[in-house]
């Protein structure tokens, strides 16, 4: 009989976005977790109470020798520091969104797990969601011809307007300083996503700023309120992308403008409209001529998406399971990659490349020239189609 052979694992951070992620490692038969810390001992007493695991330190984590593999959840300024260490201790490590705060830190990383022979995955993972796994499927299948181009924009505000600005890490702080900046944060979705798509990128160019590197704190709660504050990062970036497979890229990311997204590919033959790649899975809006929308059969009539059925646009169905918030999906992953000795979804050369292509459009912006990549990324192994509920979609992993 063939029997799953758990992982154990343990999360080093414990804040906002590791109660998602531990409770989905607790639903995966190929994870053990046996424990958290964090620097704040509070948070990882708690996140163990929650979750039947046990509170322990950094170090004990670190020189446990049973605990195969670690999920870095700390923020990103100690992205580095914590993967080096988990890396340096034998362990397997899957860190989240963006592996460094800068590109040299994070080929430093990849050198050393390749050294030492060890898996190293980085977020962001919704990738391998239902929706963005059914995209791949639909344009490698050829329902949008032959691929031509892609386009995102991605904006948001975050200025300096709420009483809490700055006090609390759940209100971000963070998207304004080098590394955290929205160009880093939700702009390392929207490229993990287009490599899935569409493969490595050749050449980058770009131009970016900070329209207003001199703010102040807004609103008359907040105890600095009329200080100013400096903002080190570009807020704006703007990119082309040349992929190897021939298709272009645009995208524009900024978190100067009022809150919108887009994501949209284009054919020969149609395009398609996707959705926002923070999320797992979503509406998925062909455009094509003559398509036909049966009117009688839509479901898709006045649902919370307000998708209404317009001639030539049909949505198509998701194929693959995890379109719910699947976070921690690319450490299930790399579990299954470390048993079946495989080659894991989120391999280092995704992450790394995303973090290169950042560091293109800054390195362009700045020189005024074109910049090519020298990494290259090997585009991931699609998922196996075929919807399963609850936890026998996991079996999807299992290749
Ligand atoms: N919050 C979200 O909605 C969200 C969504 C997706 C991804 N992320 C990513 O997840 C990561 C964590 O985000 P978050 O929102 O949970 O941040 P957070 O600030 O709420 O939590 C980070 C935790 O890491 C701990 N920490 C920092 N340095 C440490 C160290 N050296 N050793 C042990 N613990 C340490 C902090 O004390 C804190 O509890 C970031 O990379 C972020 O980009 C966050």
């Amino acid at each position: 009989m063939a029997q799953i052979k758990p992982v154990k694992a343990a999360v080093i951070g414990c804040g906002t976005i590791s109660h998602i992620y531990m409770s989905n490692f607790k639903k995966f038969a190929v994870i053990d977790l046996v424990g958290c810390s964090d620097i704040i001992p509070e948070r990882a007493q708690k996140r163990a109470e929650e979750f039947g695991v046990s509170a322990m330190t950094n170090q004990e984590i670190l020189s446990n020798p049973e605990i195969e593999m670690v999920m870095n959840l700390t923020f990103p300024e100690a992205h580095y520091e914590v993967s080096r260490r988990i890396l340096e201790a034998g362990k397997h490590c899957c860190v989240e969104k963006m592996m460094t705060v800068n590109f040299g830190e994070a080929l430093e990383l990849t050198e050393l797990a390749k050294k030492k022979n060890l898996l190293y995955c980085a977020a962001p993972d919704t990738f391998l969601g239902g929706g963005w796994q059914s995209a791949r499927k639909y344009i490698d299948d050829g329902f949008i011809g032959k691929p031509i181009g892609v386009a995102a924009v991605i904006s948001c505000s975050y200025q300096p307007d709420t009483d809490t600005f700055d006090l609390d890490p759940d209100h971000f702080f963070f998207p304004l300083h080098p590394g955290g900046g929205l160009p880093f944060d939700l702009g390392g979705y929207y490229l993990h996503n287009m490599i899935n798509l569409f493969g490595p990128v050749n050449r980058v160019s770009g131009f970016g700023g900070n329209i207003d590197p001199d703010r102040m704190y807004r609103n008359p709660s907040h105890p600095r309120y009329k200080e100013p504050f400096q903002v080190d990062t570009p807020t704006t970036l703007s990119g082309t992308l040349e992929f190897k497979s021939g298709v272009y890229g645009v995208i524009l990311i900024t978190s100067d403008a009022s809150v919108y997204d887009s994501f949209s590919v284009h054919g020969s033959e149609a395009s398609l409209h996707l959705f926002h790649p923070n999320w797992f899975s979503g509406p998925l809006i062909l455009h094509r001529s003559g398509a036909v929308v049966d009117e009688e059969r839509d479901t898709g009539k006045n649902t919370a998406e307000g998708y209404r059925p317009i001639p030539d646009q049909v949505r198509l169905p998701i194929l693959h399971g995890y379109g719910e918030n699947s976070r921690g999906l690319a450490m299930a992953d790399m579990a299954y990659a470390l048993r079946n000795n495989r080659r894991p979804r989120a391999h280092f050369d995704l992450g790394l490349h995303a973090m290169e292509i950042i560091h293109g459009m800054l390195e362009s912006g700045r020189t005024g020239k074109v910049y090519r990549m020298a990494t290259g990324c090997e585009r991931p192994k699609p998922l196996r189609a075929g919807v399963k509920t609850g936890n026998a979609q996991e079996a999807a992993l299992d290749d």
